[in-house]
Order: C-alpha cells, then sequence, then structure tokens
C-alpha cells in the first residue's frame, strides 16, 4: 500500500499479510486527507503474532479531526486552519477555541469565553502555600506538573457527559489557572510576592503582568510582546500525536481526570528531546558563545555518532524539511528584537550561523533535519525577559488547549480502549526458584 497524497494510482482496498503460509486481510483505514492506515487490531487473534514499532514511528494510534500534519512539506494545520493564518490573524484563545469546540469563536463567543476565563482565573488560596514548601531553585515545570494535578483535589471533575463539555467549568479552571501558576512559579522562585490575575486584562496581557509587575513598580505591557507571545503560544497549541499528547490521551485511557492528564502531559514534555528542547538550544548558544567554540566544531561534534551530543532545536519525528513553526518564530524573533531595541543579539547570531552551517552539510541534508519550532522561540522568550527555565512551561501552556482538545476527542471515540501495549519478551525462560540460603 502507498501513501494517498503522492500517488494517483487507486489504493488497494485491503492489504494482505502472508506468513507461514497463511494470508491475512487487513483492511484499509481511509484519512481525509494525508496517509492511509492499514487496521491491525485483529493481527493478534489471526496469526498469533504481534506488531512491533518502537517509538511508534509507524503506528496511528487513534482517528483524530484536530489537527493535519505533512511533514514531507512542511503542512500544519488546525481544523482545516493554515497555522501561517491562525498565527497572523489569531490571539492565542480563539485558537484555544478552534481546538477545543472545532470552530472559530465569533465576537460574542469569544466574549464569554473571556468572561469564563476571567472567572475562573484565580487559584483557591489553600493551594497558595503549596509554593512556599518548594525549595528555591525548583525547576517550574516540577512545580507546574504537581500544582496542575493538585487542582483536582480543590476542583470538580468534568460535570456531565463528556460530549457537551467544551466551556465546562474544569476546561476553563485548567486553562485559565494554569497560566496563574506558572506567573506564581516565577514569582516564588526570585522570592517577590505574587501579583494576582486581573479582569481587566487579556489573556496574554495577564500572563505578562502577573511575571513581570510587582507592588512596588508597575509593568508597562507593549503590545508587540503581547502580540508575539500570542503568536508564540498559538505555534505550540497543537501538534498531533506527539510524546506529551499520546501520555495525555494514554493517562485519560484508563478514566483519569483531566487535570491529573495533563499533569501528566506536562511530565512528557519537560524532556530534552521534547520541550525541553528551548531550554537546552539556548544553554548550547550560550556554551558557544562562553567557551569560544567555532560552529563548525559544534556541527561535527553532532554528527559524531560516538559522542551523544545533538544540535539542540534540530530535527523532528514528522518534519523532513523545515518546521512551519519554527520559520514563523524566525521572523518574529528578528521584529520584537529590532522592537525592543536589543540590535543583534549574540546568540541570535550563532544560532543563524549554526543553522546556515547544518543546512549546507550532508549529515543534516541527508537526514532531513531541519530547525524545529523550538531552535527560536528561546531566544525570543529571552528578550521579553522571561528565565530560561520557563521556556518549557512556556510551551505547557501554548500545548495546553491541544492536550485538552485530544483528551476530549477520545473520550468520545467510540473505538478508544484503555492504552494497552503488547511487548516482545526477550527475557529469561521458566527456571528453578533458589531459596536465599542456596543462592551464590
Ligand atoms: N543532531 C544530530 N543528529 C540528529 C539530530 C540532531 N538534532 N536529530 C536526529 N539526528 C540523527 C540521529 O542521530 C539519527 O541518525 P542515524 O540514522 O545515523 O542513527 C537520525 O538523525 C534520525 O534521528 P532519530 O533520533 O532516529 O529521529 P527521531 O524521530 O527518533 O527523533 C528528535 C526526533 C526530535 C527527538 C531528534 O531529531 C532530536 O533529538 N532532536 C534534538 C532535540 C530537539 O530539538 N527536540 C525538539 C523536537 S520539536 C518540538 C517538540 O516536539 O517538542
Amino acid at each position: 500500500m502507498q501513501n494517498g497524497s503522492q500517488t494517483e494510482q487507486p489504493i488497494p482496498v485491503t492489504a494482505e499479510l502472508q506468513y507461514d503460509g497463511r494470508t491475512v486481510t487487513l483492511p484499509r483505514i481511509d484519512p481525509s486527507m494525508g496517509d492511509h492506515g492499514i487496521g491491525i487490531s485483529r493481527l493478534r487473534s489471526e496469526t498469533g503474532m504481534v506488531s512491533y514499532d518502537p517509538g511508534l514511528a509507524n503506528t496511528a494510534s487513534c482517528r483524530s479531526a484536530i489537527t493535519y500534519l505533512d511533514g514531507e512539506n512542511g503542512v500544519l494545520m488546525h481544523h482545516g486552519y493554515a497555522i501561517e493564518d491562525l498565527a497572523q490573524h489569531c490571539v492565542f484563545l480563539e485558537v484555544a477555541l478552534l481546538l477545543i469546540t472545532g470552530t472559530l469563536p465569533n465576537r460574542e463567543e469569544r466574549s464569554q469565553f473571556t468572561r469564563l476565563m476571567n472567572k475562573n482565573s484565580m487559584l483557591h488560596e489553600g493551594m497558595i502555600q503549596f509554593f512556599d514548601n518548594y525549595p528555591e531553585n525548583s525547576h517550574p515545570m516540577a512545580i507546574l506538573s504537581a500544582m496542575v494535578v493538585s487542582l483536582s483535589s480543590f476542583y470538580p471533575e468534568i460535570a456531565g457527559p463528556i460530549s457537551e463539555v467544551p466551556l465546562d467549568e474544569t476546561v476553563t479552571n485548567l486553562l485559565s489557572k494554569m497560566r496563574t501558576i506558572a506567573a506564581f512559579s516565577y514569582k516564588k522562585s526570585i522570592g517577590e510576592p505574587f501579583v494576582y490575575p486581573s479582569h481587566k486584562l487579556r489573556y496574554c496581557e495577564n500572563f505578562l503582568n502577573m511575571m513581570f509587575s510587582s507592588p512596588v513598580a508597575d509593568y508597562q505591557i507593549d503590545p508587540v510582546v503581547e502580540t508575539t507571545l500570542n503568536r508564540f503560544l498559538i505555534l505550540h497549541a497543537d501538534h498531533e500525536q506527539n510524546a506529551s499528547t499520546t501520555v495525555v490521551r494514554g493517562v485519560g485511557s484508563s478514566g483519569t481526570n483531566l487535570y491529573a492528564s495533563i499533569a501528566a502531559g506536562i511530565s512528557s514534555l519537560w524532556g530534552t528531546l521534547h520541550g525541553g528542547a528551548n531550554q537546552a538550544v539556548i544553554e548550547m548558544l550560550e556554551d558557544i558563545r562562553n567557551s569560544g567554540k567555532r560552529v563548525k566544531q559544534i556541527v561535527e561534534q553532532a554528527k559524531d555518532r560516538s559522542n551523544p551530543f545533538r544540535l539542540m532545536g534540530f530535527g523532528h519525528r514528522v518534519y523532513k524539511t523545515y518546521d512551519p513553526r519554527a520559520r514563523i518564530a524566525k521572523q518574529s524573533c528578528r521584529e520584537l528584537l529590532d522592537h525592543l531595541g536589543i540590535g543583534r543579539d549574540p546568540l541570535l547570531d550563532i544560532a543563524v550561523e549554526l543553522e546556515e552551517a547544518a543546512l549546507a552539510d550532508d549529515y543534516f541534508l541527508e537526514k532531513k533535519l531541519y530547525p524545529n519550532v523550538d531552535f527560536y522561540t528561546g531566544i525570543t522568550y529571552r528578550a521579553m525577559g522571561i528565565p530560561t527555565n520557563m521556556f518549557t512551561v512556556m510551551f505547557a501552556l501554548g500545548r495546553l488547549p491541544g492536550w485538552i482538545a485530544h483528551w476530549l476527542e477520545m473520550r468520545n471515540d467510540p473505538e478508544q480502549r484503555i492504552v494497552r501495549p503488547r511487548q516482545i519478551y526477550v527475557g529469561q525462560k521458566p527456571r528453578a526458584f533458589v531459596p536465599v540460603q542456596e543462592r551464590g
């Protein structure tokens, strides 16, 4: 069977698997766009075998209508809208609603959602004291994950049928409160008092104000910073079955509540191969600047198979071309630096040089490794004054509506079952038990 998007040939309705003299017929699963699937749910019962696919790189774990991704051509769409249009014309909350409800809100729906978000923006005072018990050098991702799962002790689970949920209190609670938790974890880390959310401010304004104003000094919200933040959160809003979304769906598949499922997704995102890459990129660029290493040296190091080092912010499981989000992030990064009058940021210069060196190198070209979304976001967050250890929290804030949308879709999907894969056992065969006194 071939990829339907790349051939004019009719695609067979079934695939056949021949094994040990038997032929098993496997049904074709049709998409609205993109890769067709082969249904293997009867594979084991009919052959006694299971499929083996480390990292699930060739496995579709669900049917989903939320996000379309064409990695060969660098296309990303949410409910049919191109990421370029959404990033250019929307604010983050519109895209959040699009992901969760399937449609872009009209003015009235947008205002209603903003009212709900404001209503739910404060944290229960009982949760505030939790922050005091974290050591000052705690990573904000640890705090975020723990605080989000704690929400399930303070707030109700989704009420009523999941199919009617979209603007349910649990969903708006999460969307609104996670922003407050993120800002509070930063204030805690710098030993400043918390700044509470305000009903007078929009979503991104509110976040910036909670992060950067203090009882002794107001923070002047720069509209270009606000626009850039909206855009970056939109770039992160969803990316179909990535590692953390798969975790959210997997955890939720056992019937776990939304808060706990999202907390697990936050933990998955933290890793440097996933959302943690944005922090790792800046650390890599700073290391190059501070050590005086040449960019060429770094590229050679990344190519050396005996060295575990990888070029952070490069490569992607699905994109085999330039990540469309990275293109938008790079452009926005330049615009913001110009607007802020930062002029030349040495880290941006190193990043651009690194990108040029890698994209001129056969190793990266042959393996189709291009900058991904994390390559330019950190430099931009840094220019906004957001500290390095908060970068992955920013990614989590952006990804939240995507996680929620997938969790809801999973719960409403009659085909979904508890996630419970098989394995190929390679351990010991049965052996005789040895009592402790006889063990050597
Ligand atoms: N630097 C050097 N070599 C690389 C890199 C890199 N950044 N990425 C992949 N390769 C090589 C890899 O060594 C392998 O080589 P070989 O075929 O000789 O064994 C080949 O390219 C294929 O890589 P892979 O690890 O099999 O690919 P994957 O799909 O399993 O992993 C990835 C994808 C994103 C984890 C990987 O490209 C990577 O580690 N990138 C750096 C970390 C990063 O930037 N992560 C953010 C991803 S995008 C945002 C997000 O999802 O959060």
